[in-house]
């Protein structure tokens, strides 16, 4: 798979933002809905409560708005945007809503890779600055809650609803993304799926042994095309799946767990705002420094998998 090449013209983020909707669900309230504990629930996952009640364009639009007033870029500077999200309000035009109502005018689109859909958008926005745009901005932001069984105890304990932004801009020198893998497999696309208008569909034990496996492979083949290992990455930013998951992956890589940013444990998994409100927690509690080499690493329904390699630029 071709990498960046060295000449390609480089980009950094220079804002971040999120959205949460304000309805919290804990663990116990889920104990009066399914036949399902809090200690269950923690041990099994890590999730303690997670947001719900959203919806995808107007967490998007919060999310995308805090971004662009971070990164201090004229909104009209903005070239593209991209919605990732498996979630979209209506069948077409959310990326469009959002553009509107942020008063942009710039190429929109919307992109579904499940929970990786984040990082897929990331190294497309990269993409489109090496080509020529100055200022794009990725939006991550799903409400799961809105396609959960909430009588099927094996998925209602764990998804959230969410957003996540960032806006990329072309940059002097080669930019943040070291190196980058986009990776699928559509043989296993039927251990987690969701009909149009139907809920999550979900062999949960499957799932977990192919995501450990899939983050892993994706992580591995990024760092090796940065010529690391897992010792020289300052922070891992993983999909919010499960803090099992991310424990599992973290000892194949050889990275402690500490070195992860971790929010499942208030948001559930919020699918493509996931790698996003994780990356904004470590920013604001300025677990992130310039120079740092941060991995970006996420698995999804498909199975998509796609992991980010960024050598961290000056924090705006
Ligand atoms: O973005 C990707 C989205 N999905 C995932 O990442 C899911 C990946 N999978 C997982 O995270 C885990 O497999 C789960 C959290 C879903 C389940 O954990 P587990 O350790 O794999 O549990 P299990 O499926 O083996 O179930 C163990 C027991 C079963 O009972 P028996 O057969 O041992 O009597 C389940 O019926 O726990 C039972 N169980 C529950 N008990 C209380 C299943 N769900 C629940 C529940 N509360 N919510």
């Amino acid at each position: 798979m071709p990498r960046t090449p060295s000449s390609a013209r480089g980009a950094t983020i220079l804002g971040w933002g999120t959205n949460l909707p304000e309805k919290i669900l804990t663990n116990h309230d889920l104990e009066k809905m399914v036949e399902t504990s809090h200690d269950w629930i923690v041990e099994r996952s890590g999730i303690h409560e997670r947001h719900v009640g959203g919806s995808t364009i107007p967490m998007a639009i919060a999310a995308g708005r805090m971004a662009i007033e971070r990164s201090g870029i004229d909104p009209s500077s903005i070239d593209a945007l991209i919605l990732a999200t498996t979630t979209p309000d209506k069948q077409w035009g959310n990326s469009a809503a959002v553009q509107d109502a942020l008063g942009l005018r710039c190429g929109v689109f919307e992109l579904n890779s499940a929970c990786s859909g984040f990082v897929y958008g990331l190294v497309a926005a990269h993409g489109m600055i090496a080509v020529g745009l100055n200022n794009v901005l990725v939006i991550g932001a799903d409400t799961l809650s809105r396609i959960t069984d909430w009588t099927d105890r094996n998925t209602a304990v764990l998804f959230g609803d969410g957003a996540g932004a960032v806006v990329v801009s072309s940059c002097d020198g080669p930019g943040e993304l070291v190196a980058w893998d986009i990776d699928a497999d559509g043989s296993a696309g039927s251990i987690l799926w969701a009909e149009v208008g139907g809920t999550i569909q979900m062999e949960g034990k499957e799932v977990f042994r192919r995501a450990v496996r899939v983050m892993v492979d994706s992580a591995e083949k990024t760092m090796a095309q940065a010529g690391v290992t897992g010792s020289d990455v300052s922070l891992v930013i993983p999909h919010q799946a499960n803090v099992r998951i991310i424990q599992a992956a973290c000892d194949r890589l050889g990275i402690p767990i500490e070195r992860t940013s971790i929010v499942l444990d208030r948001t559930g998994n919020t699918s493509a705002a996931s790698i996003p409100l994780a990356l904004a927690d470590a920013l604001d509690k300025n677990r992130i420094a310039e120079g740092d080499l941060v991995l970006l690493v996420g698995f999804g329904g498909g199975m998509t998998a796609a992991s980010a390699l960024l050598r961290w630029g000056p924090i705006s």
